[in-house]
């Protein structure tokens, strides 16, 4: 499973991409108007700093504005992929998109239609929202292995890109459900490698080694 992470803070992608745990970003409108600054740059700036996918979301939301947006939005750099809603417009988009080569991700996608949908539309991945469908009683996480299962079964390669992950376990939950990718806000991903009996262990070790008073160098 891949890793992207859910941010549009450059310095959070430079700090996660020094450990080498990152293969892409995904931004939404949210994130960008959190970071506060002008949004071509934003994108730009990341794209530079990571060789992976790039999200970046479309404003408008007549299929005519998300392709001109869009089109605009994909010279910005190669790696760049247009970021579009999954209604009925957002799929005119895609074809529009898919037919020039062009990445897409479709978010906000909340039922396995519309990932049926999304895919016969040549979408490069499918965003399903699995904290937003948690938030509401529901289960994110059987959405994304009710996608996994329509998407071998029909031999889709639209990729399943797990979003709106919140937690440690909505992170295993969906590399067992099968996504393909999970994007991930920075403090998820950090908090993801720590255990407590990984550092009790490493104190003990530590002090017993400075106590044979040995030097591996
Ligand atoms: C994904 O592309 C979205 O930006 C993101 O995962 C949404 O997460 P949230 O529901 O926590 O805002």
């Amino acid at each position: 499973m891949k890793f992207f992470v859910d941010t549009a803070q450059p310095d959070d992608i430079r700090a996660l991409n020094g450990y080498g745990l990152l293969d892409g970003v995904t931004t939404n409108p949210s994130l960008i108007a959190k970071a506060g600054r002008d949004f071509k740059d934003v994108v730009a700036e990341i794209c530079a700093m990571i060789d992976g996918p790039v999200s970046a979301e479309v404003a408008a939301t007549d299929s005519a504005g998300m392709i001109a947006e869009g089109e605009h939005l994909s010279r910005i750099a190669d790696n760049v992929v247009i970021k579009l809603p999954t209604t009925l417009d957002g799929l005119a988009a895609c074809r529009h998109f898919s037919a020039k080569g062009i990445r897409t991700n479709l978010t906000l996608c909340f039922s396995a239609n519309q990932a049926l949908l999304v895919a016969k539309a040549g979408a490069t991945y499918v965003s399903p929202f699995v904290g937003r469908l948690d938030d509401i009683n529901l289960d994110g996480m059987a959405l994304i292995r009710d996608i996994r299962t329509i998407y071998d079964r029909f031999a889709f390669p639209t990729q399943i890109l797990a979003a709106s992950l919140r937690t440690a376990n909505h992170v295993t939950g969906a590399a067992l459900a099968g996504a393909d990718v999970a994007t991930v806000p920075p403090a998820v991903i950090l908090g993801l490698i720590r255990h407590p009996l990984t550092d009790s262990g490493l104190a003990t070790f530590t002090k017993d080694w400075a106590a044979t008073g040995q030097s591996i160098l």
